[in-house]
């Protein structure tokens, strides 16, 4: 005869047949956790997705609208020699396309507005008669040359001409520099 007895299971009802397990089996063993890793990983894996489609958006915008630069024209008509005083500095053009034009006895010589030293914009000083970078002090008399201040070398001069229209025409694409001995070339200087 055997020790173990067997193990009966309760009934729902007295003297009735045993109760079935209301209770779904728990998740054991290796097919288990198989099951919870793949549900865990789910939104993790839709959210790598979701970033990496993000990322993909930005880098397609960017290479659509890529970083421009505007520059100022290199180009531009100024007027009429007659609208400019003799020893006038004319700052007008300054803002707009980095220039001043400077009106002697002589004619006209237009001046890159670029501090030579570390490319600060200078300003005219009506009252002192010099340009004065407000950077490290450089200084320049009205002709362009450097007197003060760290400055290595004299501003640049750009193309001056007479267009066609009897307009002035400046182009900064075409510079002058007074100590490679340009500032003599007939470009540099319009005379009236
Ligand atoms: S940039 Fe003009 S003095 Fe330095």
């Amino acid at each position: 005869m055997s020790d173990v007895k067997d193990a009966k299971i309760p009934s729902a009802t007295p003297g009735g047949p045993p109760a079935p397990d209301a209770s779904p089996p728990a998740e054991t063993g290796a097919s288990g956790l198989t099951r919870r890793l793949f549900m865990w990983s789910l939104p993790v894996g839709w959210t790598a997705f979701a970033a990496a489609c993000a990322s993909s958006l930005v880098a397609s915008a960017r290479a659509l609208f890529p970083n421009v630069l505007f520059e100022p024209p290199q180009a531009f008509k100024a007027g009429v020699p007659s609208e400019y005083n003799v020893g006038e500095v004319d700052v007008r053009w300054k803002d707009a396309f980095g220039v001043w034009i400077v009106r002697d006895a002589d004619g006209f010589y237009a001046l890159i507005a670029t501090c030579t030293h570390l490319g600060c914009s200078p300003n005219w000083l009506t009252a002192e008669n010099k340009f004065k970078c407000p950077c490290h002090g450089s200084g320049f008399y009205r002709s362009g040359v450097n007197f003060e201040g760290p400055a290595p070398r004299p501003l640049e001069r750009a193309r001056i001409v007479l267009a066609d229209d009897g307009q002035i025409l400046v182009d900064k694409s075409v510079k002058f520099q007074q100590e490679k001995g340009e500032w003599g070339k007939p470009e540099s200087f319009l005379k009236v």
